[in-house]
């Protein structure tokens, strides 16, 4: 698989990569461990370099089977995971503590069974910690060897710039895909300015632009997505319209709604990396060969017409997390 570079030092990631929280987290019942295991093994032996977990994916186990999958081929790869939950449980408040985020660094090397964090993210910015803080101890973790890139997710433009002054960030991974747009606005010119990286998390907006999702799914009893107001019934359907178009041009192409959705974002910069997750081998080979998926200038200027003509219904958090993002 082609390759892109991550941030001005360089980080060099396989073009798409694999996000790893639904194989323990947030989508019902974990994957059964060798399963997970074998999907993660394949995306390998596709191409896939760059894998993304978290310690509170689980909490703790999907970082665990992460380590069990690749630890073995370990030298190949680039492993991405975060800090910055208290007590590692991502509805129990924020930490970001210089002294937790140590703590979370030596338990993730512990768990991914390796001597090193490839890029380790501040999951969301700590408004009791300031971000100079923060970069200053991953600055000292990647003094020390354990930590090679720093990252971090959700943050807003001037926390991003305030933290790259003190050590500069490799990638920024937050939301974007064709119905989540916001980072165009000031996040995309911030990141192109500092050359940093982006890594666009649910790229597949959490399924809903696969074409899988309508108001009569229903999702696991333990499945976020039952608390998130864009996929309640009513807005699925009306959110139809968006997964109607990504068809269309699907059909068109003779490829997948999924592999419409990651060539548009491997479209729009150099410098994203896309990492769609899945629990299912077919559904990764899919995502994968989205890297062949080319979208010419009139394609892009067609999709980019008709989706500023979409207005997505209902919000991506419930309440109590959208208070998190964009700090
Ligand atoms: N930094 C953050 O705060 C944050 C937040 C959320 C996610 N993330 C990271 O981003 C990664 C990806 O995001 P995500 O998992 O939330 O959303 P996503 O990649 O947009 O979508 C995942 C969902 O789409 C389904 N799917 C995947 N490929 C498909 C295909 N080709 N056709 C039909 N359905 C398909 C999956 O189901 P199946 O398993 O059934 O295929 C799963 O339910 C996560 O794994 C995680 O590592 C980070």
């Amino acid at each position: 698989m082609i390759k892109r570079t991550l941030g001005k030092s360089g980080l060099q990631v396989s073009a798409i990569g694999l996000g790893c929280m639904g194989l323990s987290f947030a989508y019902g019942p974990a994957t059964d461990t060798q399963d997970a295991i074998r999907l993660m093994r394949s995306a390998v032996e596709r191409g896939v370099t760059f894998f993304d977990t978290a310690e509170c994916y689980g909490p703790f186990t999907n970082e665990e089977v992460v380590g069990a999958a690749l630890a073995p081929l370990r030298d190949e790869l680039v492993i991405a995971t975060k800090f910055g939950f208290r007590s590692g449980n991502s509805s129990g408040g924020l930490d970001s503590r210089p002294e937790n985020i140590r703590a979370v660094a030596e338990a993730s090397l512990k768990r991914l069974k390796t001597d090193r964090i490839d890029l380790f993210y501040q999951h969301r910015v700590d408004p009791g910690v300031p971000i100079e803080d923060v970069a200053g101890t991953v600055k000292d973790l990647i003094q020390q060897g354990k930590v090679k890139h720093f990252g971090l997710s959700e943050a807003g433009a001037q926390t991003i710039r305030r933290a790259h002054a003190v050590q500069p960030v490799t990638a920024l991974q937050s939301e974007y895909s064709l119905w989540w747009r916001e980072p165009e606005t000031e996040i995309l010119p911030t990141l192109e300015e500092l050359g940093i990286g982006f890594v666009p998390f649910s790229p597949l907006g959490a399924g809903f632009l696969t074409g899988g999702i309508n108001e009569n799914t229903t999702f696991d009893r333990s499945d976020y997505r039952n608390t998130v107001p864009r996929f309640a019934p009513e807005a699925r359907k009306a959110n139809q319209v968006m997964v109607n178009l990504v068809a269309r041009i699907a059909l068109l192409k003779r490829v997948t709604p999924a592999q419409v959705a990651l060539a548009w974002l491997l479209a729009q910069k150099s410098w994203i990396v896309p990492i769609p997750g899945t629990t299912k081998l077919h559904r990764l080979k899919e995502n994968v060969e989205a890297t062949a998926v080319e979208l010419s200038m009139e394609e892009l200027r067609e999709i980019r017409s008709a989706i500023s003509n979409i207005t997505v219904q209902g919000g991506r958090y419930a309440e109590d997390r959208q208070q998190l993002v964009n700090r």
